[in-house]
């Protein structure tokens, strides 16, 4: 299989070559400070006895697998914990491909790229179903799509990259659909503690045998390069994804599980509270530069990524290179995504920069 790298990293090496001051809104990495507990929990790591400092359980460490288990109400023996969202969906995803229950897995388009690049890495067909013009479920495409090859179907609320957050209904008939075909459905919800509705609700309330759920706390603790996430599985496929994890990996990393643990525990509402109060004020005001702009776009209902469309400026990869050169601002181009929004651009708004941002595009869309 031959490397192939990732469009983000493409767009963000182009940026920081640029002749200009460029300001980032590719990445998905939070720019505000974790939570205290945890940098006191990292400091506190480097005096433990050096036996910490070996193989913690594989399928991690009790204390956080115990504290997950209380906060979503499920079985610790379900929770297994991983080396971020992305290995967590990885496992959930092979385990439903190696069912021999069909080849085929069934994504949302707009689409998170890494679920068909896993999907192929494993082997399997990734089909795009089309969603609702906002990004919602559209279950008669998903009942359509469905067949006897479909083994997987992967959802992701709140989304990325459209922030649509689903509703619970819609999920449930989605549940009932992969039933039908002997499909698991993986549910993502690494973004789940940045719903700006206040409706979201977990998968996990379903309480099906069908639906594996994943997250992590790279966004909700702005700890993207610390690689804690965790897979909640229905007891049937527990084993599985241990024994795929323990293969690949032996364990997760002892030190970020340790102070994940204790930030959760320490942790008040009111971190995660102030951190969607403060993209609520971004998307607002980015959102308001957007219609100064003439941009046509979708209110993130969750999340922290806008999707907008300029007229006459196709968000090609080119015009992503224009828009750094000629504007100063760097998004994502919208066929990275699948294929619904191929001439949109996606813009991260965890820069704190987000509003500087808006004005640049203002500007720029307006003297064009
Ligand atoms: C939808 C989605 N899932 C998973 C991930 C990866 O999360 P983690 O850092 O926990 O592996 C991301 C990161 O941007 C994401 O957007």
């Amino acid at each position: 299989m031959e490397y192939e790298e990732p469009k983000f990293f493409q767009v963000m090496k182009y940026g920081a070559d640029a002749d200009r001051d460029v300001i980032d809104m590719v990445s998905g990495n939070p720019d505000w400070e974790p939570p205290a507990a945890l940098r006191e929990a990292v400091a506190a790591y480097a005096e433990l006895p050096s036996a910490e400092f070996q193989y913690p359980p594989s399928e991690g460490i009790r204390e956080l697998r115990e504290a997950i288990a209380v906060r979503r109400g499920v079985d610790v023996d379900r929770i297994v914990l991983t080396n971020g969202t992305g290995e967590a969906n990885y496992l959930g995803m092979a385990r439903a491909l190696e069912r021999d229950a069909g080849d085929e897995a069934l994504l949302m388009d707009p689409v998170y790229p890494y679920y068909p690049g896993k999907t192929e890495l494993l082997d399997g067909d990734p089909t795009l179903v089309p969603t609702e013009r906002d990004g919602g479920l559209d279950v008669d495409a998903v009942r359509e799509a469905a067949s006897a090859e479909t083994a997987l179907i992967v959802l992701n609320t709140p989304n990325n990259p459209t922030g649509a957050v689903y509703d619970l209904e819609k999920v449930r008939e989605v549940v009932e659909i992969a039933e039908s075909v002997d499909a698991l459905v993986v549910v993502d919800e690494v973004y789940d503690r940045f719903d700006h509705t206040g409706s979201f609700e977990s998968a996990l309330s379903l309480d099906s045998d069908r639906v594996i759920v994943t997250s992590g706390f790279s966004k909700s603790m702005a700890i993207t390069g610390f690689r804690v996430g965790y897979a909640i599985l229905p007891d049937a496929h527990v084993d599985a994804a241990k024994t795929r994890h323990m293969l690949v990996n032996i364990a997760g990393s002892r030190p970020a599980q340790y102070a994940v643990s204790h930030a959760l525990e320490a942790t008040e509402e009111e971190y995660y509270a102030e951190a969607r109060e403060r993209l609520a004020d971004r998307i607002d005001a980015f959102t308001e530069a957007l219609d100064a702009a003439g941009a046509e776009y979708t209110r993130p209902d969750g999340g922290f990524y806008v999707l907008a469309r300029f007229e006459g400026f196709p968000g090609t990869m080119e015009n992503v290179k224009r828009l750094i050169d000629e504007a100063g601002v760097a998004g994502m181009p919208g066929d990275t995504f699948g294929t619904a929004r191929d001439d949109w651009l996606r813009f991260a708004l965890v820069t704190p920069r987000s509003l500087e941002a808006a004005e640049r595009l203002v500007d720029y869309f307006s003297e064009r």
